[in-house]
């Protein structure tokens, strides 16, 4: 959170700059043509305040001047911290719980037919509570050690690097059943009192990496068993869902799952996708 007392002398009152309608737009577009995520005309006042604090950092008082910054051709850094305030991150470990209890039954069935090792991909991970809520679930399983690999990407490399320190708030954990606490997380003391580590056994199984979902051209990864694309598809419009699917589908084994939110559907009938439950869908065939 941004420190309410000014920090240097460009700092602006609290109110701080007003967000106009034309840029609005043009912040709308930026967010859209980047990421996917398309922003009604109702998210003006959240894209203003979460623009702001970049704004103070800059020494800016209007968002033109950042927009100006934004669009030079050769500023990807400062592309990439827009696109790291714009998206939304919310997520917490056993969200949408019936999920894992699926995936607990599912990966014995898995362990029978599979000679290779069971291939997981979180593919929106956010700050990592959800690939490691399916690694704690993958260790229970099959073991810490056994024949599993688990990767997890997200287009915020903020968040990635929240993920690879594994440090939450115990608000974050209170939905894990009690008697895995002991087994998978670190107590923190003093300075980080009300927070929990996830052991490192754990957080060194994930493979943690940045990836746009709509243009995933430099993952070589493929034969995915099953992909959890939760609560990332609810900000794309139909055509962005159908492209981020297809390249989502194409990297799935034939017979392979693709779990999405229980607030999501997939309405296109041309994906090889088979709906098993509400929320769980299987490959028919490969793309
Ligand atoms: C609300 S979080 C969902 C986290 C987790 N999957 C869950 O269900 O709790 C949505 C995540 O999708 C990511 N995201 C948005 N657009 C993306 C894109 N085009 N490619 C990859 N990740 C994206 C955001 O950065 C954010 O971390």
């Amino acid at each position: 959170m941004p420190s309410k007392e000014p920090q240097n002398p460009f700092d602006l009152p609290e109110s701080g700059p007003i967000l106009s309608a034309v840029e609005f737009e043009q912040f709308r577009y930026f967010i859209f043509t980047e990421a996917g995520i398309d922003m009604p005309p109702s998210k003006r006042a959240l894209i203003q305040s979460r623009l702001s604090s970049r704004l103070r950092e800059l020494g800016l008082d209007n968002f033109s001047s950042y927009w100006r910054i934004l669009k030079q051709p050769d500023n990807a850094a400062e592309r990439q911290k827009a696109i790291n305030l714009l998206s939304t991150n919310e997520t917490y470990f056993y969200r949408e719980s019936e999920h894992f209890s699926w995936l607990q039954f599912h990966l014995l069935e898995l362990e029978k037919q599979k000679k290779g090792p069971i291939k997981i991909w979180s593919a929106a991970c956010s700050t990592g509570e959800e690939p490691y809520t399916i690694a704690i679930v993958l260790a229970e399983t099959l073991g810490i050690n056994g024949n599993w690999s688990l990767y997890a990407s997200d287009i915020n490399t903020r968040v990635t690097a929240i993920a690879k320190r594994a440090v939450y708030p115990l608000e974050r954990v209170k939905k894990t059943p009690p008697h895995l606490w002991q087994k998978y997380f670190l107590r923190g003391r003093d300075e980080y009192a009300g927070q929990i580590r996830v052991i490192p056994e754990l957080i060194n199984r994930i493979h943690f990496f940045n990836l746009n979902l709509l243009q995933p051209k430099n993952f070589n990864q493929y034969d995915f068993d099953i992909v959890f694309l939760r609560n990332v598809l609810i900000y794309f419009n139909e055509d962005t869902k159908q492209t981020a699917l297809s390249n989502v589908c194409s990297k799935i084994v034939e017979g392979g799952h693709l779990l999405i939110s229980h607030a999501e559907s997939i309405r296109n009938k041309e994906l090889p996708l088979t709906m098993e439950a509400p929320s769980r869908y299987r490959l028919s065939k490969p793309t």
